[in-house]
């Protein structure tokens, strides 16, 4: 199926390993330019490269971080100079503070802090940069990544959960201030995806594995992709009605009918 996105331009943060850079990938195979933010510069050059060589689009890599102000005042610079503007927003950020714990044991101010700047701030000040480069066209797409624990809370998660639910309103309120200009915001609600690419090898123990696999109808971890394709689903032409939405991708680990 074409998902008619071609040619547009992209901007994923969080996007030099794991999820954004599989992400990036994604939204290349379909013919998308992407923008790549992270910290690192040398592993954001390497996935740049990756990308232009594996789906022969123009991948820019820009070094910063998502908490400084300046960092993203910066990447909305180059990518107006680059590209003009701005189509597609997906928005990672970086993990909450480890190790979680149960939320009586979460006492310590700094690891609020902490979680509150990397989930909820870090995608606020990036949208505040960027969108006015999405504004004037007429049609966008914002996706942010948050967590299937904003439906149903998982253990040791507050740390997480907290601010994820901040990042679900402020999308929400997003999508109904900016779904008269073109632009739709959208929320993929990930839990028990294979992150083993984080530590070269399985990220848990068996008895984590299983425990794991347990919570879901399907018996298994999600795989990245099957993120991947519901981030590029979100972006296509063919979701243009679908707004001030999250999306579930957690093998049927919620509970909830809707
Ligand atoms: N796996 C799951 O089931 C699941 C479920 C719900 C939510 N999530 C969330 O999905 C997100 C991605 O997970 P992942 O496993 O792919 O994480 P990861 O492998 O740890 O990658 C995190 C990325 O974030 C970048 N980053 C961190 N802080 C940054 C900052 N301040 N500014 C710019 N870039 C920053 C890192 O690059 P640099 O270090 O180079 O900056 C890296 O590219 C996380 O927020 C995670 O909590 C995952």
């Amino acid at each position: 199926m074409d998902l008619g996105i071609k040619g547009k331009v992209a901007l994923v943060t969080a996007s030099s390993a794991g999820m954004g850079k599989n992400i990036s990938h994604a939204l290349a195979a379909e013919g998308v330019n992407v923008v790549l933010f992270a910290r690192t510069a040398e592993k954001l050059e390497a996935v740049a490269a990756e990308i232009r060589e594996k789906h022969g689009v123009k991948a820019l890599p820009v070094a910063g971080d998502m908490l400084a102000q300046a960092d993203v005042e910066r990447l909305a610079a180059v990518i107006r100079h680059e590209f003009g503007g701005l189509d597609i927003l997906v928005l990672n950020t970086g993990r909450a503070p480890n190790p979680l714990r149960a939320t009586l044991e979460e006492t310590e101010q700094q690891r609020w802090h902490e979680a509150y700047q990397n989930q909820l701030w870090g995608t606020i000040q990036v949208v505040n940069g960027v969108l006015p480069l999405m504004l004037d066209r007429g049609w966008g797409r914002v996706i942010a990544i948050t967590s299937s624990s904003v439906k149903q809370p998982m253990p040791h998660h507050s740390l997480s959960t907290v601010f994820r639910a901040g990042v679900t309103a402020y999308m929400k309120h997003l999508a109904n201030e900016v779904g008269g200009r073109g632009i739709t915001v959208n929320c993929v609600a990930p839990a028990l995806i294979d992150t083993s690419h984080r530590t070269g090898g399985a990220a848990y123990t068996p008895a984590q594995a299983e425990a794991r696999r347990k919570l879901t109808p399907l018996g298994r971890m999600g795989k990245q992709e099957e993120v991947c394709g519901v981030v590029t689903f979100l972006a296509s032409m063919q979701a243009g009605f679908v707004t001030g939405s999250s999306i579930n991708v957690e093998g049927g680990m919620v509970g909830a009918m809707i």
